[in-house]
C-alpha cells in the first residue's frame, strides 16, 4: 500500500516520524524561522519570491474561496511609504521586499462562481453546483443592514433543533471578516514558512498604520491588512533575542 504522506516512497506504510522523509526539512524550516528584524542588501530573486507565493496560496481556505490578497511593494516611492507606516521599524526598513497580506471580505460571491468556472472537472458535480450557489450564500448573505440575519438565526437553530449540528452561518460584518481573516493568515504563515524554506527570513508585522497602509495602495472597507511583512537576507545581527515559548502543556487539552 502507498502512502499517502509520502507519495514518492511505496515502500512505506505509515505517516510516523520514522517514516517521512519531510518531517527533516519540514522541522528544519520551522525550528530554524525566527523573525527577523535587520536584513542584509541581498535582493530576494523573483522566481524564488513567485515561488514562495505560490506555495503560500496552497494554504488551506474554506470553500476554496481564497479571501486573501498580497501586495509587494516593488517602487521606491511606495516602498518608502510603507516604511512609514509600519513606523520605521527595522524590519521594514532594511527588509529587501515589504509585503502587505490583505484578506477580502466582498470577494466570496464571485469567487464562488470562479470556483464554477474553474472546477477541475467537467460537467460541475450537481452537489458542487448545489454547494457553491446555496450553501455558500447561505453562509455569507446578509442583506443591507444585516436584515437576512434574523432569519438565518432562526433557521439555524430550526435545523439544530431537528435535523442536528450545523455550522454557524455568517450573521454581520465581523463574522466575515474574522473568517477572512483566518483564511489568510495561514497564507500567511505559508508565506513566512517558504521563505525560509528557501534560506530568506522574514518578520511578520502587527505594527503598522492601517489606515495609512490602506491608503497607500487603494484599499476599501471591504480590504482588511492582517500583516505586513517584511523579508530578506538574514543579517548577522538580525535576531535580537533567544526564542523562547511557554509550556506546551498550558496551551493543550486532551479532552
Ligand atoms: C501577528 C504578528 C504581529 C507581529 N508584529 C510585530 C511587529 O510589529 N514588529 C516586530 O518586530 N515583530 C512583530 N511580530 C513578531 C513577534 O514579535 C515574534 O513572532 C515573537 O516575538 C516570537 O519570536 P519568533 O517569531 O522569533 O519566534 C509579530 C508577529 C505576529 C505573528
Amino acid at each position: 500500500m502507498s502512502n499517502p504522506a509520502n507519495p514518492t516512497d511505496p515502500k512505506t506504510d505509515l505517516a510516523t516520524p520514522n517514516h517521512t522523509p519531510q518531517l527533516d526539512a519540514f522541522t528544519q524550516v520551522v525550528e530554524s524561522r525566527r523573525s527577523v528584524r535587520k536584513f542584509t542588501d541581498t535582493p530576494i530573486p523573483d522566481e524564488v519570491l513567485d515561488d514562495c507565493l505560490r506555495l503560500a496560496m496552497l494554504a488551506p481556505n474554506s470553500s476554496t474561496l481564497q479571501p486573501w490578497e498580497v501586495y509587494v511593494l516593488d517602487s521606491a516611492a511606495n516602498r518608502e511609504k510603507a516604511n512609514k507606516s509600519a513606523m520605521g521599524q527595522n524590519a521594514a526598513n532594511t527588509a529587501a521586499l515589504v509585503i502587505a497580506v490583505v484578506a477580502r471580505t466582498d470577494t466570496w460571491d464571485e469567487r464562488a462562481k470562479q470556483n464554477l468556472r474553474e472546477f477541475p472537472s467537467s460537467p460541475v458535480p450537481k452537489k458542487v453546483q448545489n454547494y457553491y450557489t446555496k450553501v455558500v450564500a447561505l453562509d455569507f448573505v446578509r442583506g443591507p443592514a444585516n436584515v437576512a440575519s434574523a432569519a438565518k438565526w432562526g433557521l439555524t437553530q430550526a435545523v439544530r433543533t431537528f435535523k442536528g449540528p450545523m455550522k454557524s452561518p455568517y450573521y454581520t460584518f465581523e463574522d466575515v471578516k474574522n473568517w477572512a481573516t483566518n483564511n489568510t493568515a495561514l497564507a500567511a504563515e505559508n508565506l513566512i514558512l517558504a521563505l525560509r524554506a528557501h534560506g530568506f527570513d522574514s518578520c511578520a508585522m502587527g505594527g503598522f498604520d492601517e489606515p495609512a497602509l490602506k491608503k497607500l495602495l487603494n484599499l476599501t472597507d471591504d480590504h482588511h491588512v492582517v500583516m505586513m511583512i517584511g523579508a530578506g537576507e538574514r543579517s548577522e545581527k538580525g535576531i535580537y533575542s533567544e526564542q523562547y515559548r511557554f509550556d506546551f502543556n498550558e496551551f493543550v487539552f486532551r479532552v
